[in-house]
């Protein structure tokens, strides 16, 4: 199989363990091993003491699963398929799904496996572009005129990667029953769930929208445990799950034991562990608002309405690979410049989920006031 580079990720190989500041991370702040144990329930730190490191379930842990269906309204534990992160469930599902000659919808700028593994098996991929005069809408009209006989897969991810942007229920039951014209699966790419920043905005989650969406959820984002690998598909369409279960074992059979177990104390502690994200994202959001008013005219921001991630404009004097180039060099600091989206618009992708952003923004601010001339 031949694929092009996945772009942000060969950046991140690249810096994110050389420097002194993320500030251009999706993730929420990695849970400390330690206070995650303090918070198993008595069968929980059981099955931590007496684990066993041998295989684990393909499909995943039984309690694992019954947990992650108690997320929705709808879902059993039975229309729940344990991945390795949520970019094994992309990879599965889109090799499951489709093939040469099918077409697919991707929104864009996005994260890239999203429609890149689609391109890598000979699929027309049309992108949806989010334009930020829109406010990075998703435009229903332009969505459906992209629908062709040949669709067979639509993808959306909400709150999206890297604009923060948010579709309110309407539009998303709009986009729900545009798949379910066109026969096509919608895949609800959910890894930033439960980070809305007004939790009224929450969007039902796609496997309870019908039996034609699959959701796509992962341990990494809101749940601030990236380092398990742990993610999920959940439908109700268990066909697909059975399909992905057998590419699966192709990839990586199952997941990791311990990280079953840690992802099961999670879960079941969810109110505390979402309690504290939002706490870290929400904090961070408005020490960016206070950013962004100290520098007006020089960077602007569409405001994430969810997640922990947003996509400001640099001047455009200032070009936004140069200026990542330098600051990370002067300071230590990493942004995300939008080429790594293949984005042409001189934006920068600012991450709020680490709890050194003020320090990074403090460094981002003196080479600012470095480079930027009136
Ligand atoms: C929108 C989106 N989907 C999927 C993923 C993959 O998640 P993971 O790295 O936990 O597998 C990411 C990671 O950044 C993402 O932003």
């Amino acid at each position: 199989m031949r694929i092009a580079d996945f772009e942000l990720e060969r950046y991140f190989a690249r810096w994110e363990f050389a420097v002194r500041h993320l500030l251009c991370a999706s993730d929420v702040e990695g849970w400390p091993m330690a206070d995650l144990l303090a918070l198993a329930d008595d069968e929980t730190a059981a099955l931590w003491r007496d684990l066993r490191l041998g295989y684990t379930e393909s499909t995943g842990h039984p309690l694992l699963r019954r947990e992650i269906a108690a997320l929705y309204l709808t879902a059993e534990a039975d229309d729940v398929l344990v991945t390795v992160g949520a970019e094994e469930g992309i990879f599965a599902l889109v090799s499951v799904l489709l093939g040469l000659g099918d077409h697919a919808i991707v929104t864009w700028p996005g994260y890239q496996s999203l429609y890149e593994v689609a391109r890598a098996a000979g699929v027309e991929v049309t992108l949806h572009e989010l334009r930020e005069v829109d406010g990075w809408a998703i435009d229903l009209d332009e969505l459906r005129r992209q629908v062709t006989p040949r669709t067979r897969l639509i993808v959306v991810n909400a709150p999206h990667n890297p604009t923060g942007m948010l579709p309110d229920r309407v539009t998303f039951q709009a986009i729900v029953a545009i798949a379910a014209e066109a026969g096509a699966t919608l895949l609800s790419d959910e890894v930033y769930r439960y980070l809305e920043h007004d939790e009224a905005d929450r969007l039902p989650a796609g496997v309870d929208a019908g039996p034609h969406v699959v959701s796509l959820g992962v341990m990494s984002k809101s749940f601030a445990m990236a380092g398990l690998r742990i993610g999920w598909l959940a439908t109700r369409d268990r066909s697909i799950l059975d399909r992905v279960a057998r590419m699966k074992d192709y990839t990586t059979i199952c997941s990791s034991a311990p990280s079953e177990i840690l992802a099961l104390i999670g879960l079941r502690a969810r109110e505390r562990v979402l309690a504290r994200s939002r706490s870290i994202v929400h904090g961070n959001l408005t020490a960016l608002d206070g950013f962004f008013d100290r520098w007006p005219g020089v960077l602007s921001w569409v405001r994430p309405r969810g997640g922990s991630i947003g996509f400001p404009r640099l001047r455009a004097d200032l070009d936004a690979d140069r200026f990542s180039a330098e600051l990370v060099e002067a300071e230590g600091v990493l942004l995300l410049p939008g080429s790594r989206f293949g984005h042409p618009g001189n934006h920068v992708r600012i991450g709020f989920g680490r709890t050194d952003l003020p320090e990074a923004v403090a460094g981002l601010e003196r080479h600012l006031a470095r480079v930027v001339r009136d």
